[in-house]
């Protein structure tokens, strides 16, 4: 295993996912983790990833220095590289030329990490510090032509480190260079998701037993592949699906034939359309309505669980389908002052319950969830539906929520995605939306003006909708749904494409 300690980079889950892609199983944890706590983890290889803060500055995420003499191999990348320097008595500078982009990196020592690289190689940069004196015994393996230390070793100490991302794609050999360092680590290559599935049923029926498990489902791909893994190491599962009114088109019924075609006998629908809808009424702060829906939720849900033992007996469990992500933003989130989003999916359900928790793909990330639904038997149509938020509609429409603007987000909603299904871009596209912007702008149909809403249709392609680019859908599937929604979905005179990338835009609209 090898631990990812958090700086708060955007690359920390890719640079987690590089590694399990390479066989090796990692895990991420935060950067005020201690010796004490790494040493337990007994991770073959430790790397510390990048971050946007400046190793310069007083108050700068700082590692526990006991880590760095546990013996275990070091890789810093970025942030982790000027670090290392630093704590070894090195020398950082934020004054020199800063380097952001493609980049040439050129090899001036033979050494293990950069094994097999060619003496110039392509190396992707995004930096404003800069290491000025590299601590003795460190050599300088690779440099830059504005960076002279881009690379360092020291093999006495097992520490080693790279200026450049080698985890992303403009790196094109920085795979080689994770590798080498899961040599040095002589890291087992036994991760394998599809090895997985029996494992997990097995934990799933160790720990369970005898005793009944809930699930609150979406139509969605984590609580089914959730509720397929419960459903192998119990019988007694009970999944509920609250329709809380903001649903896509047909939801409660695409919900209800799903858990059926996969054999879950007690799959109940809890209608609360009215109550949600008549708390949301005039509400139009995005993390008003989340906290609207996600309270609202667990109440509905809460009441349902014990009409359930009423009826059935003791229930012990409740299962989620909470993914790596999930898990790791959510641990982040608490220590963070500035949440850009409250998801409410995560932790959400309150422990009076008395219900105990049971997460069977806490491990992991989205596209192995999907090969272990695949293993499952699980239809790709199931597998690849796009995301939708917990909160649904809501966050789709702008400001305050009425039975109208409702209708007319679901109705565009349905037809965008019923034509990429068929002009065959669906599967191509990592999420799909329209939303509704609350402004009237002036049209004409036949001969009348018309003065009505604007939808918004947005597409993107992502890994894991941490960073998104918008899709480039063929003109003329995007005008075959523009001029399909301006038709049939009355009320609409105008539809946008959107064509920003997150960030900074991010994908929902609140
Ligand atoms: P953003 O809008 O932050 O979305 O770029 C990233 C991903 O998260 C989903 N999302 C949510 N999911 N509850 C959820 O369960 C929420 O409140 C929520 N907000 C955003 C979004 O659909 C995208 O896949």
């Amino acid at each position: 295993m090898i631990s990812i300690i958090d700086f708060g980079g955007q690359y920390c889950h890719l640079i987690a996912r590089k590694i399990r892609e390479l066989g090796v199983y990692s895990e991420i944890v935060l950067n005020d983790v201690s010796a004490e706590k790494i040493k337990k983890l007994n991770p073959d290889g430790i790397i510390l990833s990048g971050g946007p803060a400046s190793v310069t500055k007083k108050d700068s995420p700082a590692l526990d220095g006991n880590i760095l003499c546990l013996g275990i191999p070091i890789l810093g990348i970025c942030y982790g590289h000027q670090l290392i320097a630093k704590m070894s008595q090195g020398v950082v500078s934020s004054k020199q030329v800063k380097e952001y982009g493609k980049n040439e990196l050129r090899i001036i020592k033979k050494n293990r990490l950069l094994s097999g690289l060619k003496n110039k190689e392509q190396v992707w940069m995004s930096h404003g510090d800069t290491i000025m004196k590299l601590p003795t015994c460190f050599d300088v393996v690779a440099s830059t032509k504005t960076c002279k230390i881009a690379s360092f070793e020291n093999n006495a100490l097992k520490l080693y480190g790279v200026q450049f991302h080698p985890e992303v794609v403009h790196t094109p050999h920085g795979e080689k260079v994770l590798r080498n360092f899961l040599k040095i680590c002589n890291a087992k290559k036994d991760w394998n998701i599809k090895d997985r599935k029996k494992l997990i049923i097995k934990e799933l029926q160790h720990k369970i037993k005898d005793d009944a498990v809930i699930v609150g489902v979406s139509g969605g791909v984590d609580s089914l592949v959730a509720s397929s893994l419960l459903r192998q190491a119990t019988n007694k599962l009970y999944c509920v699906f609250v329709d809380h009114g903001l649903c896509r088109k047909y939801e409660a019924e695409y919900a209800k034939k799903l858990y059926s075609d996969i054999k879950i006998k007690n799959f109940y629908i809890v209608d609360a359309q009215e109550l949600f809808l008549s708390r949301l009424k005039g509400i139009s702060d995005p993390e008003e309505k989340r906290r609207i829906i996600g309270r609202t939720f667990i109440e509905i849900f809460e009441k349902k669980v014990k009409d359930l033992k009423k009826k059935h007996g003791k229930i012990k469990y409740l299962g989620q389908g909470t993914i790596y992500p999930d898990r790791i933003e959510s641990a982040q989130a608490s220590k963070k002052a500035a949440v850009i989003k409250t998801h409410h999916n995560v932790g959400g359900l309150p422990e009076k319950m008395n219900l105990k928790l049971v997460e069977p793909l806490k491990d992991f990330y989205k596209d192995e969830v999907r090969i272990l639904g695949k293993e499952l038997g699980l239809k790709k149509e199931w597998l690849w539906r796009h995301p939708f938020p917990g909160p649904g509609l809501a966050i789709r429409i702008v400001g305050a929520i009425d039975d109208n603007k409702l209708r007319i987000v679901r109705e565009a909603d349905y037809i965008f995605i019923e034509e990429l299904k068929k002009s065959g871009q669906y599967y191509k596209i990592w999420q799909a939306l329209a939303a509704l912007l609350p402004i009237k702008t002036v049209g004409v149909m036949g001969d009348e003006r018309t003065y009505d809403y604007m939808i918004s249709l947005r597409a993107v392609t992502s890994r894991d909708a941490m960073t998104a680019d918008w899709a480039r859908i063929p003109e003329e599937v995007l005008d075959r749904i523009s001029t399909r929604i301006v038709n049939e979905v009355p009320g609409v005179n105008r539809v946008v494409y959107d064509i920003t990338q997150k960030p900074p835009a991010t994908i929902e609209y609140e």
